[in-house]
């Protein structure tokens, strides 16, 4: 940290100037790097706070937001460009560091890509193969290619990143493109900021040298733009915190932030975001004391109940249960598991062996199984649904259904006869459809207890064990109620939802500590008794941590989620459901998540922080800023399953949490995408308006999906008194995403201002020309930036995503800038309930922007003239062809232009159709059936022409197909020089040689044709 850096400020000289934002933002690169957050997985920087938390929003992109919020722009767009993305580290010289600080160059590699005249200064060299070397490496200069040479080099002892980094430049030189350089580094949070932005200071101070800044830090940059915009430090205010990215990120750059949620679980994580991971060094120190004393205390206490060592002192890691039910056909008792391999790794499983007598099944554990014994323990006793299980040869079957009586009323109604359990209970009546068994223990052994490398095995439980068991029912049996009382044991009842009724219907279980076995409640009300004690706030995050990792909804993946991995314990939210289980894998308390783990980030953070839980619509604080993420359709059901958490954590709140609601208020959760979604929305954007001052920004972050959505959220903001002034698309799709069926998603941030007091009214006829005007000025003017960029970069800045949301956006600040349309106002507009399939004026404006867009969208290599007249579905195919030319292959491109060109099934054209790996048909790929006159492609004349190429791939004569255009299109002679025009463009850029040839050889003789021919 520097000392405060004088400066020479006028505050407010850039109170009425736009944001950078509104002109340009590296959407391409923040999209990059956003994805390359994601993948880190628990290594992002709030995972551990809680990674039950889903849809936290990318660090890196809230950075980019803040700063183009604040920065302002000069004359000089590109420069304005590269100093933003300076600071984001996305430059040449940033992407150098952070490979350095990653080691992410070998010496071997550096050797064969730069020219250096004294490699020796800086490596040594060892030989390795003296037949090829003769020994003598003195002379050797790079680029050599070390194994060639029979050598291997290492860098000098004395050598610094500093000079690492000489050679790092130029060896990233030779990577070409942004994620060839950007993807061997760290991420910029990870390198040491100060060596990291080291030479950005000097140059931003030069680029803003007009408006007296001089900042060596962010904290300094935030400030003194604040001070310039809006006379003071800027806050950031985020009504729908959530896990609390926004605020946590707004923090760090130094902004002041204001964060609410209506959950009080989204608060407790926020709050965490912002006062542990963001703590100073004492208070760190302070909660990790406190964690400390819990953790012995709690200990010392399970260690002298004897609940979970064995006589020789081993103790317990896990214990695994699994649900038991009588068979109605044989009377028996069947232990239920889709599977019963327990490890993958030391081929560990549980074996039924039939007791004859008491018709049940003893259930071994085997260490060492055959692979055959291994592949017959995959198949268990629960499959598709059924109980499945064999005695004396015959294979008895009965639907879990069945089992549970479900049944539907002549009214419909649906039910089971499963017996509800009752709030003082914890375990199932002996006469319960559903038993619950331990049926083995993983022990870690006394020896190695303590070791780095704990040695651990499985056994099934002794009499001493369900001695212990029975031990720990007990203690339960004789507090429950008290514990309950004192709030140390959740005794809320399970509220029905989409969710919540999971537990309920197929378990019987109908309050929250049901969902968790004796030992845990023993475990858990243990640790809250002693934090309790302590009141640090702290302790409530960590035992949430413990909570996900605890209860009946964890298993135990017997193959550590990968080949060759030990068995590894899942944690409750490892989806966002509550999926009851037939096994289950219970962690002894001795093996509960380490309480240091939510320390594991830190960020100490200076600026002004609060943290409220309350409605958005509820607002009392002012910010200049506000970003936010609000919940969306069918989005993550927060308020139900927090529910798991609040029940734990409501009774006894430490403060600040004390002033907290502790309920999920599911009646005042903004969800669905309804009327009482946009009554919910545009009474909190109103809120925050008003919280505003007239020169705030806000930018509002959702996820791209169609033109309804626009439809919908921007008649919102519209009669929140907001008018749009950009909009930036980040495509944030991943390969995992793969999983859900290739969904794809992209994220849209939307940048409104206040709308000027005042009424305006536009009439729609009016408006579509100036729409017109504007989206083109804007696309155009991009476009330009592209060219300017592209020259001296070798890349361009946007991409075509980029400059049709740009359109968008142009022409919705046209018209948001009106207060009435014709006659009606924008409040009532928005919250009118919507006729199905109705047109709004929205959709007018977007789909007017979206077709001025692709006209202005010329691939290169076709005439503007060309293009106007083509139709939708052949602008999408030649557009695609050209942009897979540059190796683009994410189908949510696909996606928007499809929607751009007006495509009805795009589906039919694409060859592929995986998120990171789309590509359309090849010509050679489609068959008659998709070129028949019923299709789209069929139906067009491009389609025609793909028809006519598979045919001279098949030898038909040139001359032959010309005979056949002609008599199949009456405007043959008008449209030969489109055709022509569209063969070239196949010609040059079709992926197929063959296709190439063909388009080259009918192109010409189209072209050549003379009458009479
Ligand atoms: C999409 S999440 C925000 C995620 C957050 N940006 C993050 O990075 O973790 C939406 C949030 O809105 C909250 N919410 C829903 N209805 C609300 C309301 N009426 N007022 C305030 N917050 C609400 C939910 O609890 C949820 O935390």
């Amino acid at each position: 940290m520097h000392a405060k850096t004088k400066t020479t400020l006028t505050p407010l000289a850039l109170r009425d100037a736009p944001a950078l934002i509104e002109m340009v933002f590296p959407a391409q690169k923040v999209s990059f790097e956003a994805q390359r957050e994601r993948k880190a997985g628990a290594g992002q920087t709030l995972t551990a706070l809680g990674s039950y938390w889903k849809g936290r929003k990318p660090l890196i992109l809230v950075r980019a937001i803040v700063l183009g919020c604040l920065l302002p722009p000069t004359d000089d767009a590109e420069a304005d460009l590269a100093i933003f993305e300076k600071l984001m580290a996305f430059d040449d010289e940033g992407l150098a560091r952070r490979a350095v600080a990653a080691n992410a160059l070998s010496p071997a590699e550096i050797a064969t890509r730069i020219d250096l005249d004294n490699p020796w200064d800086y490596f040594k060299a060892t030989v390795r193969r003296l037949d090829v070397t003769g020994g003598d490496i003195r002379w050797m200069r790079f680029p050599l290619d070390v194994d060639a040479e029979g050598i291997s080099i290492r860098w000098q002892r004395h050598i610094t990143d500093d000079d690492k980094l000489v050679l790092y430049r130029q060896a990233l030189a030779t990577r070409h493109s942004y994620e060839d350089k950007a993807g061997i580094g760290k991420r910029p949070e990870e390198v040491e900021q100060d060596w990291l932005y080291a030479p950005v200071w000097p140059e931003v101070n030069r680029h803003y040298a007009h408006l007296g800044l001089n900042a060596h830090s962010f904290p300094e940059l935030a400030e003194q733009l604040g001070i310039l915009r809006y006379g003071h430090r800027p806050s950031v205010g985020d009504t729908f915190s959530g896990g609390g990215s926004i605020p946590f990120e707004a923090a760090r750059i130094g902004c002041d932030v204001y964060a609410s949620d209506l959950n009080p679980i989204a608060c407790m994580l926020t709050w965490g975001a912002l006062n542990i991971i963001g703590a100073a060094p004492e208070r760190r120190a302070a909660i990790e004391d406190v964690q400390r004393e819990v953790a012995k205390a709690v200990d010392e206490e399970i260690t002298a109940l004897g609940i979970e060592h064995d006589e020789q002192g081993n103790r317990a890691k896990a214990y695994l249960y699994c649900l038991e039910a009588r068979c109605p056909e044989t009377g028996w008792m069947v232990p239920l598991a889709p599977s019963w391999v327990i490890s993958k790794t030391s081929n560990v499983i549980a074996r039924l062996k039939p007791d004859l007598e008491n018709k049940r099944f003893d259930i071994e554990i085997v260490t060492g199984a055959s692979d055959a014994e291994m592949r017959a323990a995959e198949e268990g006793t629960v499959r598709e649904g059924s109980m499945i299980y064999t005695l004396d040869g015959k294979t008895y079957r009965t639907p879990i259904k069945t089992l549970r009586g479900d049944y539907r009323n002549a009214d419909g109604a649906t039910g089971n006869r499963l017996r509800r359990w009752e709030k003082d209970e914890f375990k199932p009546r002996s006469d319960d459809i559903f038993q619950e068994r331990l049926y083995a223990i993983q022990w870690i052994t006394q020896a190695t207890l303590n070791a780095s490398r704990q040695e651990t095995y499985f056994a099934a439980p002794t009499d001493a064990d369900l001695k212990r068991e029975q031990r720990v029912e007990e203690i339960v049996a004789e507090n429950l109620t008290r514990w309950q009382e004192e709030g140390l044991v959740p005794d809320m009842a399970i509220e029905p939802g989409d969710k919540t009724d999971e537990p309920i219907r197929t378990r019987g279980w109908t309050h929250w500590h049901h969902l968790f076995s004796p030992r845990h409640l023993l475990g858990l009300a243990t640790i809250a008794r002693h934090n309790g004690k302590l009141k640090e706030p702290a302790t409530f995050l960590d035992l949430a941590n413990k909570l996900d990792n605890c209860s009946k909804l964890t298993r135990l993946d017997p193959s550590g989620g990968n080949i060759g991995r030990e068995p590894k314990m899942t944690n409750v939210f490892s989806n966002q459901a509550l999926n009851t289980l037939f096994t289950w894998a219970q962690r002894s308390v001795w093996n509960f998540p380490d309480s240091t783990k939510i320390l594991s980030s830190h960020v100490p953070l200076s600026s002004g922080r609060a943290v409220e839980c309350r409605g958005a619509n509820e607002i009392i604080d002012e910010a200049d800023l506000f970003i936010t993420d609000p919940p969306y359709a069918d989005a993550v059901n927060y308020h139900e399953i927090t529910e798991f958490f609040i029940a734990w954590l409501r009774r006894n709140p430490p403060a600040p949490f004390d002033n907290w609601v502790w309920d999920s208020r599911r009646a005042l959760a903004i969800k669905g995408s309804g009327e009482d979604f946009r009554h919910g929305m545009v009474a909190a954007y109103k809120a925050m308006a008003e919280h505003m001052p007239d020169n705030g920004m806000q930018c509002v972050m959702f996820t791209h999906q169609d033109t309804g959505v626009w439809s919908d959220l921007v008649g919102i903001f519209w009669a929140a008194g907001l008018q749009v002034a950009a909009a930036w698309y980040i495509a944030t799709e991943t390969t995992s995403e793969l999983k859900k069926g290739g969904y794809v998603q992209g994220t849209v941030i939307l940048m409104l201002k206040k709308r000027a007091a005042g009424e305006r009214t536009g009439f729609k006829q009016r408006l579509l020309p100036t729409v017109r005007q504007e989206v083109a000025r804007q696309i155009e003017s991009m476009m330009h930036l592209n060219d300017t960029v592209k020259a001296h970069h070798g890349e361009p800045v946007f991409n075509d995503s980029d400059l049709q949301m740009a359109g968008y956006a142009a022409a919705l600040k046209v018209l948001t800038a009106y207060t009435h349309i014709g006659g009606e106002d924008v409040t009532s507009f928005a919250l009118r309930p919507r006729a199905p399939g109705e047109v709004t004026v929205v959709d007018e404006i977007v789909q007017q922007a979206a077709e001025t867009a692709s006209s202005l969208l010329v691939p290169e290599g076709l005439t503007a003239d060309t293009w106007a007249r083509l139709t939708g579905i052949e602008r999408f195919v030649l557009r695609m062809m050209d942009m897979e030319t540059t190796g683009a292959q994410k189908l949510d491109n696909y996606q928007n232009f499809a929607k751009a060109f007006h495509v009805e099934d795009y589906a039919r054209v694409m060859g592929d159709m995986r998120p990171n790996h789309a590509r359309l048909k090849r010509v050679s790929e489609y068959t008659s059936r998709q070129l028949t006159d019923a299709t789209e492609i069929g139906a067009s004349r491009l389609g025609r022409l793909i028809i006519a190429l598979q045919q001279l791939g098949k030898d038909t004569e040139p001359q032959v197909i010309v005979d056949q255009l002609r008599a199949e299109m009456a405007d043959f002679l008008e449209v030969r020089l489109l055709l022509v025009d569209m063969l070239t463009f196949i010609e040059r850029k079709s992926p197929e040689p063959e296709a190439r040839n063909a388009a080259e050889v009918l192109g010409s003789r189209l072209k050549n044709l003379r009458f009479g021919d």
